[in-house]
């Protein structure tokens, strides 16, 4: 109500202010017209007198003089008429005049003896009038004047009319504008004003039934967006709340988002947690003429934005993006995710070049091969190892500057991309907190001795505080690594390394996922797998009964060549399933700058042709190869639909693909088989485990998740659940931060080997 006084009142004053504003101009205008008007009356009533008047003046004839005055005593407006001698005493005036209005006789002298006609407008007495003066002219001598009178009252009268019909007309437009806005009020905003507040309120007293239609028009789009998003968070927040509640009932202690967040907090007190990645988790990239937001496919990026999510922060991060930096503000900075801000990216920008030789060369063709025993040969370069320590230092003096004027930061470093980075933080800052997470596997020490660089990484990772890994196994490599090529002491009941004094720690932290709880909403739009099934083989052309799915960055080390031949193998010995099972392959391109990468696109493209063609019908194939990047949600469609999920890296530090399969899974249906050379296979024992290299194996684990008992399939997800749920992504950061802030920072100068 009282927002619709206000609105009212603004718009009455609004709207008076311009109209009399306006009137006024018109007032003044008028005023202006009429008044030139009558002065040119007076002057050419004046001058028609002054030929037939000069020479009766001259003869100072006063009765002829009063005769013609007479005739002119009735025009309009005109007041009378006075003829003055030259010393401006009146000589005759028409009779209406009489003693009303009299001019100084100095006035009229005056202008007689300048010789200039003269008008003025004033009061008479109460009379508002205007006078004009004439001198005449009779063969050279100026014998008197003759003064013409005019009521100029109507003048002020008619500005008083345009007054009182401008007021007039202003009041009706306020009030029908008044009126036209309260109904807009009422039909436009006050519907949807109600519906949404009603609607949040039966979310607030948790009687909402479902989202009531909302407008999508232009103008409700922000706040329809908005409260949708608030909606969600709030429902989000609901779901942790019992969660949590349901946990403490049930005495366990499950990690959450909250959790984690209050643990940082009480963890780090109030030092700020910066995250380092050379993977962004949002890339702005051009599309045609807009600009879209890419998650990119980056197991790193699945696990840690759900933390920074958590916990806010900073995350630093290469901005690869052709459209990063019109999104960034000039420090490169910018909150995200962008439709829901919760902590900030900060970008950096490196050059072709240095991408060519820190990212594509010797990050992925040195160290990425170098960690990977997966049969390609790792290639070093001294100039690539330049552009390495060059691009290590440009993000050390990011991190520094972040982290400018705060005591005892955090640094989570991750992964190959940044050996170097703890050492040149830890160096200028000893205060810092440092960790690394080394996301891929770590080789024994014969293995990593063919980088002629080692003892430099080495050093440069024994700048952390903390390293960690994804298995005890990869802790043991490193720690032997370090032991046979660096001077240091190994500690090996703590897991330490001693270098000069600096005590570095190596652990495990089985990196993980988290998983949502269904919404009630989502359960209650569920259909059928089989519904979801058919539609995505209708949208392949396809007609199937089966359904597997394999979800990889086309990677040499993801074995999706040997799963083809495992899903050939599988076809040649059980013929029955020809025509009803076919193999989805979502495979996202992957640093195809890369020659080894762009062939194995090839390669992998090629294979499913060669397998198709030896199977396929009209209307089916044994292997759907989707080679394009797909969003989470897309994943999770064919994730959602499949009968098997098939992981098979020839070498692979933990594999969140498969932790992703199983948390999306609250159906608990559907098998995995999963290579035994990844992180994975050590904790999720109820996956059908497999040696890659070994087709046949392949083949049968096929049959044998396709044929299996279903409650054996059910009981085998629901422990794997389980273990997802409780080894989330949460517990990982939360264990992990919680061994770094009880690392001690050793400040003194560093202490002499012994
Ligand atoms: C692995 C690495 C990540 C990397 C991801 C995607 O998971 O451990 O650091 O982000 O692959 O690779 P990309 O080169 O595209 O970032």
């Amino acid at each position: 109500m009282r927002i619709r006084i206000h609105l009212i009142l603004s718009l009455f004053l609004a709207f008076t202010l311009v109209a009399l504003t306006f009137a006024y101009f018109h007032v003044q205008e008028e005023k202006r017209a009429l008044r030139a008007d009558l002065e040119k009356r007076a002057q050419i009533l004046a001058e028609s007198l002054e030929e037939t008047i000069a020479p009766l003046v001259q003869q100072r004839s006063e009765k002829n003089l009063q005769r013609i005055l007479e005739r002119f005593g009735n025009r309009e407006r005109l007041k009378g008429v006075i003829v003055y001698d030259k010393k401006g005493s009146p000589l005759a005036s028409t009779r209406g005049l009489d003693g009303q209005v009299t001019l100084s006789p100095a006035v009229v002298a005056q202008a007689i003896a300048q010789k200039l006609p003269r008008g003025e407008f004033r009061l008479f007495g109460q009379a508002y009038m205007h006078y004009y003066i004439l001198p005449l002219y009779q063969e050279n001598q100026a014998p008197g004047a003759i003064a013409v009178f005019h009521d100029a009252n109507y003048i002020e009268a008619q500005s008083g009319r345009i007054w009182r019909d401008s007021i007039l007309r202003v009041s009706l437009q306020t009030l029908l504008i008044a009126l036209i806005t309260l109904l807009i009020i009422r039909w436009s905003f006050e519907g949807t004003i109600s519906k949404t507040a009603q609607w949040m309120r039966e979310l607030r007293i948790g009687s909402a039934q479902e989202k009531p239609s909302l407008p999508d028009k232009d103008m409700f789009k922000p706040l329809t967006q908005e409260v949708t998003q608030f909606v969600k968070s709030l429902a989000a927040a609901r779901a942790a709340a019992e969660e949590e509640a349901r946990l403490r009932e049930a005495a366990e202690s499950l990690w959450t988002p909250e959790r984690l967040r209050v643990h940082v907090q009480n963890k780090l007190k109030g030092s700020p947690l910066i995250v380092v990645s050379n993977r962004e988790p949002y890339m702005h990239v051009r599309r045609g003429k807009s600009t879209e937001v890419v998650v990119p496919a980056s197991g790193l990026v699945t696990a840690l934005e759900p933390i920074l999510r958590a916990c806010d922060g900073t995350w630093i991060a290469h901005g690869g993006g052709d459209a990063d930096r019109e999104m960034a503000d000039e420090k490169a900075r910018l909150r995200v995710p962008p439709e829901d801000p919760h902590y900030t990216l900060r970008r950096i920008w490196i050059t072709k070049e240095e991408e060519e030789g820190f990212y594509f060369g010797f990050s992925n063709e040195g160290l990425w091969p170098l960690c990977h025993i997966a049969h390609t040969r790792p290639i070093f370069r001294s100039g690539d190892w330049e552009h390495y320590q060059g691009v290590n230092q440009r993000f050390a003096s990011a991190v520094l500057e972040e982290m400018a004027g705060f005591e005892n930061p955090a640094l989570l470093v991750q992964d190959y991309h940044f050996a170097l980075l703890p050492r040149l933080v830890k160096d200028k800052r000893p205060d810092t907190r440092v960790a690394i997470f080394w996301h891929i596997p770590w080789p024994n020490p014969q293995a990593f001795g063919i980088c002629p660089w080692q003892r430099e990484i080495l050093d440069g990772l024994l700048g952390a505080d903390l390293v960690g890994f994804h298995i005890q196994a990869h802790c043991n490599n490193f720690l032997e690594t370090v032991d046979q090529t660096l001077e240091s002491r190994i500690d090996w009941e703590r897991f330490a390394v001693n270098r000069r004094g600096h005590f570095t720690l190596v652990r495990p932290f089985p990196i993980s996922v988290s998983v949502a709880e269904p919404s009630s909403e989502a359960s209650a739009q569920r259909t059928s797998v089989y519904v979801e099934r058919g539609s995505l083989f209708k949208e392949m052309g396809i007609r199937a009964t089966f359904m597997g799915v394999g979800v990889d960055r086309v990677d040499y080390t993801k074995g999706i060549i040997e799963r083809f031949r495992g899903i050939e193998r599988f076809m040649e010995k059980y013929p029955s399933y020809q025509g009803q099972f076919t193999f989805v392959q979502v495979g996202a391109p992957s640093r195809t700058h890369i020659k080894r990468y762009h062939d194995l696109f090839g390669e992998v493209e090629a294979e499913a042709d060669r397998i198709n063609w030896r199977f396929q019908t009209a209307e089916w194939k044994p292997i759907a190869f989707l080679g394009r990047h797909h969003s989470h949600k897309e994943i999770e469609l064919y994730y959602k639909a499949a009968d098997l999920c098939m992981v098979t890296s020839l070498h692979d530090g933990m594999n969140l693909v498969a932790k992703e399969f199983v948390a999306v899974r609250d159906d608990e249906q559907g098998a995995l088989i999963l290579s035994r050379f990844t992180g994975a296979a050590l904790e999720l024992g109820d996956a059908l485990v497999v040696n890659p290299y070994d087709t046949e194996q392949l083949a049968e684990a096929i049959r044998f998740a396709l044929e299996m008992d279903p409650e054996d399939r059910r009981a085998r997800m629901q422990r794997m659940r389980r273990i997802v749920k409780e080894h989330n992504v949460y517990r990982w950061a939360g264990n992990l931060l919680t061994e770094l802030s009880e690392v001690r920072l050793d400040r003194s100068a560093p202490v002499k080997e012994g």
